[in-house]
């Protein structure tokens, strides 16, 4: 149980960044999360302890000592002990979400069924495991299991009914080559110099995680300005990514040390230029833009013609927006059918403007509107 356990007071100091908007909250996470407002996070990531019941020393075959999480805060008396601080966080954690937030909970085979189970009870809804797997896992020194080269990641909804959570799913696709993202997701372990060191050399905290992990979970699942939570907050990790990603944070710590090492891992990030951020939005999702605003903007004069691509067809300008093609009038679209002798067309992707370098496409004049208002396409 939490309260048996060894870490900081519930009244420990808050230690707090420059900029108000990413925080470490040093203390136990189920009474620290329990004061934040209610209904007011939209993404948590929480990394918690694995209780991975190890039994003395890990040794390699040559006796050399293996470098695995053998801390206070990865220990519990039972799996039961184990159940009852699940249950806590995640409650507490679901308190502070908005009803459209989601949660990440990433872990090994020692404790992510039994955190799945406990989710499902409590009424979290199930969206996706993503398998987390390791290009360069720590190999099986004793040679009697299967190295252990992945850990789980379930990603759920606050609840059943919840709608409008989000999940970018056209900017994954569009990283990906155009292609669905999987589940499955092949990252290598945090190593070189992104893992925090302390002034021995050694390794600041056991389970580091990959910032190209987090970044993946962060552009998937939440936006710029968005508040991510992270009950075990550790070296900071999630906190680094939502400062580069253009978004809020709040991370819970119980160990004075590692929060420290967090804040100034996290106070040394430079968040990427808001350009790069902005919500990537598929053409369907832009605010409509009507063809009579090109018109008004003086982007098209009256009177002008507009093209297909071969030049073959020429249809008139009016000055009410709609444009003409021998005696028939209509919308881009409509106009753009009958010159096609087709059922429908998107009149944008159809007609072009004369311009000084050729043929411009009027779709490419409604972008540039698009763009004055903030939006990329
Ligand atoms: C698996 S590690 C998280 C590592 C982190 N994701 C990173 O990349 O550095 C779990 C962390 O949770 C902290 N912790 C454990 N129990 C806690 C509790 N009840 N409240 C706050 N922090 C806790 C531990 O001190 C440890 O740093």
């Amino acid at each position: 149980m939490v309260e048996s356990r060894r870490g900081a007071s519930a009244r420990a100091p808050r230690t707090n960044f420059e900029s108000p908007s990413h925080r470490i909250i040093l203390g136990d996470c189920v009474a620290e999360m329990s004061k934040l407002q209610a209904g007011s996070v939209d993404l948590v990531f929480a990394d918690p302890p694995y209780n991975l019941q190890l039994k003395g020393d890990l040794k390699r075959p040559d006796e050399s000592h293996v470098d695995a999480v053998n801390d206070d805060w990865d220990k519990f008396d039972s799996f039961s002990a184990y159940d009852d601080f699940t249950r806590a966080w995640l409650l507490a954690a679901r308190r502070a979400m908005k009803p459209s937030a989601t949660i990440w909970v990433i872990g090994s085979y020692h404790n992510i069924f039994r955190v799945g189970a406990i989710m499902q009870d409590l009424g979290f809804w199930l969206l996706n495991d993503i398998v987390w797997r390791k290009t360069n896992p720590m190999p099986n020194f004793r040679g009697r299991r299967f190295t252990n080269a992945h850990e789980t990641m379930i990603w759920a909804a606050r609840d059943e009914n919840a709608k409008g959570y989000t999940f970018n799913y056209e900017a994954l696709k569009a990283a990906n080559e155009d292609v669905q993202a999987r589940s499955d997701w092949l990252i290598p372990l945090c190593t070189g110099e992104e893992r925090l060191k302390g002034a021995d050399g050694k390794k600041v905290h056991p389970t580091q995680k990959p910032e190209g992990l987090l970044a993946r979970v962060l552009l998937s699942s939440s936006k710029p300005g968005d508040l991510v939570i992270d009950p075990f907050n550790g070296t900071g990790t999630t906190g680094a990514v939502a400062k580069r990603l253009g978004r809020s944070y709040i991370g819970f710590e119980r160990d004075k040390a590692y929060a420290k090492a967090a804040e100034a891992r996290i106070a040394k990030v430079e968040p990427l230029p808001e350009e790069s951020l902005a919500p990537f939005m598929t053409a369907r999702e832009a605010p409509r833009v009507a063809f009579s605003e090109l018109i008004e903007r003086g982007m098209i004069m009256p009177g002008t013609k507009l093209f297909d691509a071969k030049k073959k067809l020429g249809a008139l300008v009016r000055a009410d927006g709609a444009i003409m093609l021998g005696d028939k009038v209509g919308s881009i679209h409509r106009i753009g059918a009958v010159a096609q002798g087709a059922q429908a067309c998107n009149g944008w992707t159809f007609w072009h403007v004369e311009t000084k370098k050729g043929l411009k496409l009027i779709d490419e004049l409604r972008a540039e509107i698009r763009a004055g208002m903030g939006i990329l396409e």
